[in-house]
């Protein structure tokens, strides 16, 4: 199997450290010539297509990681033949825009995110196809869903990866600013949102009774939450997420 990636931007350099750390042969992938196409192959020994064409004939699985408003034009005139698979990252862009320009590959969504690069991008697929798992397994866990209205409410969650970043960088420059080494700061506030996470993902019990368990009465959680809830963050926070789905949707 040969997988083909055109639009070696930021996203697709992530996407590519984590394919090789998760055990794909750099022989295996061919890249695109345009972005960071040449210098990832000389650095990793990825394969160079001459152009997108070269690069559609010589592969099963394509990546497509250009900008939204790139995709359907990109991919339109290339080689496609019957069995191929056009795995797409683009946020918001329909899978009948891109078969349209894509037939007769069979399209499929995904939205990696560039935790990919440690193996950890939850990656959000629609529809599943056997071809592509390898790829997702490779740079994390694949998250398959059951229609692209489904995946389009999903890929929220892609923002939600830079948001949970600004929020560690809070407590972070909270933990300086009151004495903390900014290095071990850092380092506390990264992994107890790792450690927050892992628990909601990797336990059976009910969301609300983990957190019941923490929320000792009278306790420093208890209070804290309290607070975070008098000043509407949850109702902040969902409400940027339909904000994202109405962007996504292409009516923001
Ligand atoms: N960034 C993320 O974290 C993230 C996460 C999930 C999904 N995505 C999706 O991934 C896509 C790419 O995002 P990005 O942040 O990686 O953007 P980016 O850094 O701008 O990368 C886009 C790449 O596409 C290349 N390109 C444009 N036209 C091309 C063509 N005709 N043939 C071959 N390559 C072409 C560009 O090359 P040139 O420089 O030569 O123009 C550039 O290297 C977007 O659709 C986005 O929705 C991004």
């Amino acid at each position: 199997m040969k997988l083909g990636v055109i639009g070696v931007g930021h996203l697709a350099g992530a996407v590519l450290k984590g394919l090789l750390n998760g055990g794909v042969a750099a022989g295996d992938v061919c890249l695109s010539p345009r972005g960071r196409g040449p210098e990832m192959a000389e650095r990793f020994g990825f394969g160079l297509a001459e152009d997108n064409a070269a690069l559609v004939e010589a592969c099963d699985v394509v990546l497509l990681a250009v900008r939204p408003g790139d995709a359907a034009e990109v991919v339109r005139g290339l080689p496609w033949r019957e069995g191929q698979v056009l795995m797409s990252a683009c946020a918001g862009v329909r899978i009948e825009r891109l078969a349209e320009a894509s037939a007769p590959a069979e399209v499929v969504r995904v939205m990696p995110i560039t935790a990919s690069e440690l193996g950890a991008s939850p990656t959000i697929v629609y529809p599943m196809r056997p071809e592509v798992a390898p790829y997702l397994e490779a740079i994390g866990t694949p998250i398959p869903l059951e229609s692209e209205e489904q995946f389009e409410t999903a890929t929220v969650s892609a923002a939600v990866y830079g948001w949970a970043q600004a929020m560690i960088r809070t407590g972070t420059e909270w933990g300086i600013a009151n004495g903390l080494d900014p290095a071990a700061a850092r380092q506390l506030m990264a992994r107890t949102f790792v450690a927050s996470g892992r628990i909601q993902g990797e336990q059976d019990a009910p969301m609300d009774d983990i957190l019941a368990s923490l929320c000792t009465p009278g306790g420093i959680t208890e209070a804290g939450l309290r607070h975070i809830e008098a000043e509407g963050v949850p109702e902040a926070w969902a409400g940027a997420c339909d904000l994202v789905l109405r962007k996504l949707r292409g009516q923001a």
